[in-house]
């Protein structure tokens, strides 16, 4: 009797550990299917709401600029007349040009004008950038220019990037086909860890690569100097909610999400490469043309 209970106690303890094993993988699932909800609802309120935003400012910066053109000619006009009222005899113009500082402000009319044009194109080169990041009018596949999503999203992540040097090695890439909007959330995970991990770094910098593999994929290397990630970690950064950021910092939710974009979505591969103490790149690879599904 007790060997029978014996082995009665063994298939049990063999069943618990196959139902433990299964209550691991079935966790693994519900938090993977999780992140993946947060992070989509995130991103398509986000979208909304840059695309919101973008669309607002794109109306009155069209018509600033447009007026900038007329202001240009008017304001040539009234600066010739101006010049000629400088050498004028009478005593009335002489005092109101006296008064108002008619010199200086020959001298300092155009370089100010200048500087707003300037701003209105810096306005509408950032709308231009926000809409191409938002793609929102993209929902479906479409053939992209790579290039144009990685320099949308520097542009928008312009503030964090103050101080880093940022190097570009782009070869010549055939369009893309994929879901541009989501590939430059991926940028944007990618990109705002490096930014993250080289806060305390010197002479820090970060190198954007691309290349055509075969004829049938691109490779797009986002490499940093940074710290590094050890042999303990590494293995980990892809999990959901794995993070070594403070709380509040980060969810541990960017390279989920951007595996499952890359892998799931588009077929394509994602990995990392790290040395501590001398830096992390991150590879993306995705092929030129997706299999229909
Ligand atoms: N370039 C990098 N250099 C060093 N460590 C990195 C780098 N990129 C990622 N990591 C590590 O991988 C972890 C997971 O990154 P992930 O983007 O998924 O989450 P997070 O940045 O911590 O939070 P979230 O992106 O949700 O705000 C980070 O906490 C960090 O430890
Ligand atoms: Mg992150």
């Amino acid at each position: 009797a007790r060997v029978r209970a014996g082995i009665r106690l063994y298939s049990s303890q063999k069943e618990l550990i196959k139902t433990n094993r299964q209550l691991s993988q079935t966790l693994q699932d519900l938090q993977r299917t999780q992140s993946q909800l947060i992070q989509s609802e995130k991103m398509s309120s986000l979208g909304k709401m840059v695309a919101g935003v973008a669309h607002e400012i794109n109306n009155p910066v069209t018509f600033i600029q447009g007026n900038l053109v007329h202001a240009n000619s008017y304001i040539e006009d009234l600066m010739a007349l101006a010049k000629l009222s400088l050498n004028s005899r009478d005593p009335e113009i002489q005092e109101a040009a006296e008064d108002m500082d008619l010199d200086f402000l020959i001298k300092d009319l155009p370089p100010l004008f200048n500087s707003m044009q300037k701003g209105a194109q810096r306005i509408s080169d950032i709308v231009a950038s926000l809409r191409n990041f938002a793609r929102l009018d993209e929902a479906n596949k479409k053939a992209v220019n790579i290039h144009e999503g990685l320099e949308s999203t520097l542009s928008i992540l312009q503030s964090g990037l103050s101080g880093i040097k940022v190097i570009k090695n782009y070869s010549d890439l055939p369009k893309v086909e994929c879901y541009a909007g989501e590939l430059n959330q991926v940028f944007i995970n990618i990109l705002s860890n490096a930014i993250d991990a080289l806060k305390y770094i010197e002479n820090s910098c970060i190198d954007l690569s691309t290349k055509l593999i075969d004829g049938k994929q691109v490779k797009i290397r986002i490499s940093d100097n940074g710290p590094g990630i050890d042999a303990k970690t590494l293995p980990r950064i892809f999990e959901p909610f794995f993070t070594t950021k403070p709380v509040g910092a980060g969810k541990g939710l960017g390279l989920s999400t951007s595996y499952s974009i890359v892998v799931e979505k588009h077929g394509g591969e994602l990995n990392c490469f790290s040395t501590p103490g001398k830096g992390t790149a991150f590879e993306i690879l995705i092929p030129i043309y997706q299999k229909v599904k």
